[in-house]
């Protein structure tokens, strides 16, 4: 099972010079809390955007750079989507961490999508494009009044429609 998980705000904005546009209370303990234990598939530049690695999962990053792959041992690294494709294990959950070069190439195959959808319109160099009423139908939804610090959100559960 493949699950995606992206906080994005309302223009598609979901990062600014390899940096994310927003900390939200409760974003980051709910990113954990879903995330424990199973693997996070990233690409090589949202790896380099955290502070280290995050522990009790395995880390699976995309890149092209052999040579970059090899210096980080600790990593999984895999050159293509096929081959990243090729070794999962379809009895375990993943979660695509990003950024939006890899929301784009493994959207496709997604099964479900958590989404932390923001009610701001920042500016952006990185984007994600809001799901597809044909594709996905809205399971869950929680909303999060603004506060002080930060702009109102939702959390919001997708599933891909079973006829795609
Ligand atoms: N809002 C959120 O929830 C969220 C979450 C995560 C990240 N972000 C933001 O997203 C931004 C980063 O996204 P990004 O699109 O610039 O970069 P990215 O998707 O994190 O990484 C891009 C890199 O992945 C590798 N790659 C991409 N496609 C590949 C493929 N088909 N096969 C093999 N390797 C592939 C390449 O690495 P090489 O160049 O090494 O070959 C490429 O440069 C940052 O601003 C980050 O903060 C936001």
């Amino acid at each position: 099972m493949l699950n995606l998980i992206v906080a994005v705000g309302k223009n598609g904005a979901i990062g600014k010079d390899n940096r994310l546009l927003w900390h939200l209370p409760g974003d980051l303990p709910r990113f954990k809390e879903l995330t424990m234990g199973h693997p996070l598939i990233m690409g090589r530049k949202t790896f380099e955007s955290l502070p280290g690695m995050l522990p009790g999962r395995p880390h699976l990053v995309l890149t092209r750079d052999r040579a970059w792959a090899k210096a980080h041992p600790a990593l999984c690294c895999y050159p293509s989507v096929t081959e990243l494709l090729d070794a999962l294990d379809p009895h375990r959950e993943y979660f695509i961490i990003g950024g939006g070069e890899i929301y784009r190439a493994l959207l496709p195959y997604t099964d479900r999508l958590y989404l932390t959808e923001v009610d701001d319109a920042p500016a952006a160099d990185t984007f994600f494009l809001q799901p597809d009423a044909r594709d996905w139908i809205c399971r869950e939804r929680r909303s999060v009044a603004a506060g002080d610090t930060h702009p109102a959100y939702d959390f919001a559960t997708y599933v891909r429609r079973a006829n795609n």
